[in-house]
């Protein structure tokens, strides 16, 4: 257990004791601190030793956390079953993130296929994405006869690699995609100045980045349209449910004709898309009222949930980055994240003087719940890699290093969606005893 009394400088001294060397892994007693001898000494739990981690984590990253407001909120949609809990959460949302123009959607696919089709582009047109990306922004291209182009991801960002998009730019290029993944805002200014010098639209899908922000804007108001999924899982839940922000009224005006047939009869007289009030232009898309209702509620909570979780994840995070080969989703200036699903972290082996697995092995046995991270790798899935499927085929790269860094060197930690002081001081000296002992796991 960390020395509570004398938190600051026992953690420096017992940080700075680890990282020195491999000698305290043999159990030497080398006269340092107390604390730093103990985490020296302690048997690893690998090795039958005690368990760094005894606190309870049950509930720790219980998610979403729906209550009697949710209740309520459907109850009502139930009692007075319409439409107008559809309007409120827009009007609620266009309040709290100011886009210029925003509409609902059933899900995050259906804002995401509604912003390929607003976005215009002929056929054939290339579209700049990230390979570390599930399909649901990336596969509806083919329905338009876009293509896409897969993109490296930065190994430790993970987010959309610009440097080497560029090298993937050619006469057919159209747009960017993007995806704040995790919760970490992409780096918008360069990518928006990148764009704007080139001509590409730029379209943000921000399934996993709700609140996040950089210089105070939010994510999603940076390119010509933003995408929101409202998914069980997502930073701000609804079950299901979805979100768009539209640069201007076209963008808007189209996506929301795409599946909303009842929105064209309500544009302005002079829209060109007011003709298509009885028809829309083919899809039916509308977010359930009760998704609406769920959405709206946990609007309300989502600044001081997110804080929550900035606040927790920075205790822990900004220990655990002191030890050797440890790091975490690079930020940049003026970055305000959020977190989605997990705490991706980065052991470095060469740094750290043991492999990952090795650390992996060790930290689950002193109760870490860890993983080594995966996640959806599109470019590898087999329907980007059918020409059947496609008007134009995919473009498949030969390598993506910086994506393979990440999967070989990423490991993932909870993300506590609850205060746990307690749990998080017994992580970090999970890491510290684990750290203590690298020399002797090895390399494995
Ligand atoms: C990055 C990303 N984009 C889009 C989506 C699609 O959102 P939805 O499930 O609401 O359709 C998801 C959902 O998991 C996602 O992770």
């Amino acid at each position: 257990m960390p020395d509570k009394t004398n938190k600051g400088t026992t953690r420096n001294s017992r940080r700075k004791f680890i990282a020195s060397g491999g000698a305290i892994a043999a159990g030497m007693c080398l006269g340092g601190p107390g604390i730093a001898k103990a985490a020296a000494v302690e048997t690893l739990a690998l090795n039958g030793g005690r368990k760094a981690v005894t606190a309870s984590a049950s509930g720790s990253t219980a998610w979403p956390l729906f209550g009697d407001a949710e209740r309520k909120a459907v109850d009502a949609v139930v009692s007075s079953p319409g439409y107008g809990e559809i309007q409120a959460l827009e009007k609620a949302w266009q309040e709290h993130f100011k886009p210029p123009y925003c509409k609902s959607h059933i899900n995050g696919t259906s804002a995401l296929t509604s912003a390929l089709f607003a976005l215009n582009l002929p056929p054939g047109s290339e579209i700049l994405v990230p390979s570390l990306d599930p399909w649901f922004g990336i596969l509806p291209m083919r329905f338009f006869g876009l293509v896409p182009v897969f993109v490296d991801n930065h190994p430790r960002t993970l987010n959309f690699d610009l440097e080497d998009a560029k090298k993937r730019l050619t006469k057919n290029t159209r747009a960017i995609e993007v995806v704040h993944l995790f919760g970490l805002p992409c780096d918008m200014e360069a990518i928006c100045d990148f764009a704007k010098e080139k001509g590409l639209l730029v379209l943000e899908d921000c399934a996993h980045a709700h609140n996040a922000s950089i210089n105070g804007k939010f994510i999603g108001n940076w390119g010509q349209i933003g995408a929101f999924s409202c998914q069980g899982s997502k930073v701000l839940p609804a079950i299901e449910g979805g979100m768009g922000h539209y640069e201007n009224r076209e963008y808007y005006e189209r996506a929301a004709s795409f599946g909303h047939y009842e929105c064209p009869g309500q544009f302005p007289r002079d829209s060109k898309y007011r003709k298509y009030s009885a028809t829309g232009l083919g899809l039916k898309l509308r977010i359930h009222p009760m998704g609406a209702a769920l959405a709206r509620c946990q609007l309300k909570v989502l600044d001081q949930q997110t804080e929550l979780e900035r606040e927790q994840n920075h205790s822990l995070n900004s220990r655990l980055c002191q030890l050797p080969g440890i790091s975490e989703q690079a930020p940049g200036p003026g970055v305000k994240r959020v977190y989605w699903r997990w705490n991706p972290l980065f052991i470095d082996p060469a740094k750290a003087g043991m492999s990952r697995e090795a650390a992996v092995r060790a930290l689950k046995a002193e109760g870490v719940a860890v993983g080594n991270l995966n996640y959806s790798v599109s470019h590898r899935d087999a329907v980007f890699n059918e020409p059947e499927w496609w008007h134009h085929p995919p473009v498949i790269p030969e390598q993506l290093p910086g994506l393979d860094e990440a999967l070989r060197t990423g490991i993932s930690l909870p993300r506590f969606t609850k205060p746990v002081p307690e749990l998080i001081d017994q992580y970090v000296a999970a890491f510290e005893k684990v750290w203590a002992h690298r020399a002797s796991l090895g390399k494995s």
